[in-house]
């Protein structure tokens, strides 16, 4: 009886494996020793091959770039793409009632304690060349802070000022999962509330051979597998019970961040407050995209339904359209800063209609022939799920335009664009004007970086130091714990 139930469940994966084009993972499966075969029989068993394959045929074959490319079925010619609508410009004036309202709203739902951030942290960071994950990347301009810490202090501000607790959630992979861990273990939570800062190691996908369509193996036992992508954060949520933990901590709000951009503003009360005043399940922080070019995922409407293209899905002649002044028709670039609404996200993420796959051509080494191989060129097609793909299902979606000099400066590459010089260079420059507004004197060639526990705009300082203050060497303004 026993045998035949066995000989059973091999034949369900043995079947799935062969009608997807997998049939050497079957073999291989069949010549590993017993315990190896049960973890890696567990791992295949988990995959849904049909959807992968499909995507695979689709559209990883026709992958030439290495960035993601979009599931869009219909070439973008044949759709109808407009400008976003629904956008609360810039805040040019303190005066603007409408932003003050927003503001006083954003503060309430924090001071309620109803808002939790998430920051997704689960990319390899491989064009900054920077071994370890990228959020312990030094980036403070004179202290050298990493972008954890950068960002955790960001979040004890906010604690501070709205006198409320705020669930930190940190979106990992298998990349960089123990090391995050252990630096954030180092580093005694950067200050935060152990308990309050919850760790999420997101999902793994199977890397395909471009050519052929199998996937690869890492060794001999091991099949390639890479991050699921940030819109792996569904599942994963789902599967680490954050749903629940989330309602029973009445959380409402999720306000979302790269790990990547040290201006973002987290938890930014307006920013929380717009998106809670127009009822929106889904709101993004857009910014005028510099040239057409730029590598920004832009956000439009196509087919009259909001979401966001990926820059190397748009062909250079749609980019490039101008509008009636001469600017850039599609301008909105996808800033990764969201703000939802917990209740809408559960609802996809346990829908049964999960977001779509992505596909992007990458170089990955591979065991084959009894070696390892190190390709330099791309060999291999990965898979992710975006997060912003959710955009599409909310039934209200809303977006602010922000001023990306003082809001947004990823860092992305090693030099040149998006490289950690120009984003030190738009942090010391932010807390220049920030100082000036307050009054103090800080001479062009002298450095100043101030902390986020001590500021995170112009009018944190106004009282902290008194006006005619001039700063003469470089120094990091800070506060104590
Ligand atoms: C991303 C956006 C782009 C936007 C730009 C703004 C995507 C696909 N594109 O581009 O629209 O204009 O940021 O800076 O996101 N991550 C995970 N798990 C993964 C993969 C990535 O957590 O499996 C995290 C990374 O750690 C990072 C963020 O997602 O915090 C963005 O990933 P990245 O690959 O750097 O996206 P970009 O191409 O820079």
């Amino acid at each position: 009886m026993a045998t035949v139930e066995i000989s059973l469940a091999s034949d369900v994966l043995e079947q799935t494996l062969l009608e997807h084009g997998q049939a050497h993972l079957w073999d291989v499966l069949q010549q590993l020793p017993e315990r190896a075969q049960r973890r890696l029989r567990l791992q295949l068993e988990q995959v849904d091959w049909a959807s992968l394959q499909q995507v695979f045929r689709e559209h990883g074959e026709g992958a030439a770039t290495d960035a993601f490319s979009s599931p869009v079925t219909d070439p973008l010619a044949t759709l109808v793409l407009q400008p976003v609508k629904n956008l609360i410009p810039q805040r040019t004036s303190a005066q603007d009632t409408g932003w003050q309202a927003a503001l006083r709203r954003g503060e309430a739902h924090l001071a309620q304690g109803r808002v939790a951030v998430v920051m997704v942290a689960g990319g390899q960071g491989t064009r900054l060349g920077y071994a370890a994950p990228k959020g312990m990347f030094p980036i403070g301009p004179i202290s050298g802070a990493s972008l954890y810490q950068w960002c955790c202090e960001q979040v004890r501000y906010r604690i501070r000022k709205h006198g409320c607790a705020i669930p930190y959630i940190i979106m990992t992979s298998d990349a960089t999962h123990d090391t995050t861990l252990k630096f954030f273990e180092e580093h005694d939570y950067f200050g935060l509330p152990a308990e309050d800062v919850w760790f999420v190691c997101q999902g793994t996908l199977p890397v395909f051979d471009h050519e052929t369509g199998e996937v690869l193996f890492t060794d001999r036992e091991t099949i390639a597998v890479s991050p699921d992508g940030h819109g792996g954060l569904l599942e994963a949520f789902t599967e680490q019970n954050i749903w629940q933990r989330l309602r029973e901590r009445g959380i409402a709000t999720l306000a979302y961040h790269q790990v990547d951009n040290p201006l973002t503003k987290i938890c930014d009360p307006g920013f929380i407050g717009w998106h809670l005043q127009r009822g929106s399940q889904v709101t993004t922080k857009v910014a005028r995209k510099r040239s057409a070019g730029e590598r920004m995922g832009l956000v439009l409407e196509v087919n009259q339904v909001p979401q966001v293209v990926e820059y190397s899905d748009i062909p250079e002649d749609v980019a490039g359209q101008l509008d009636a002044k001469g600017d850039l028709r599609f301008w909105a670039g996808n800033t990764a800063m969201h703000v939802f609404d917990v209740e809408f996200l559960e609802s996809v993420a346990t829908s049964t209609d999960p977001l779509p796959l992505h596909t992007a051509h990458k170089a990955t080494p591979y065991w084959a022939d009894g070696r390892c191989h190190t390709p330099t060129q791309p060999n291999s097609i990965k898979f992710e799920r975006f997060i912003f793909d959710v955009l599409p299902r909310a039934p209200q979606t809303l977006f602010i335009e922000i001023d990306r000099d003082t809001e947004f400066q990823p860092v992305k590459n090693r030099t040149g664009a998006d490289s950690p010089a120009l984003c030190q260079a738009a942090m010391l420059r932010l807390h220049r004007d920030w100082l000036t507004a307050a009054g103090v004197i800080v001479p062009e060639h002298v450095p100043v970086e101030i902390s986020p526990l001590v500021a995170q705009e112009a009018s944190d300082l106004k009282s902290l130091l008194p006006t005619g203050t001039t700063i003469l060497e470089p120094i990091v303004i800070t506060r104590n714990a």
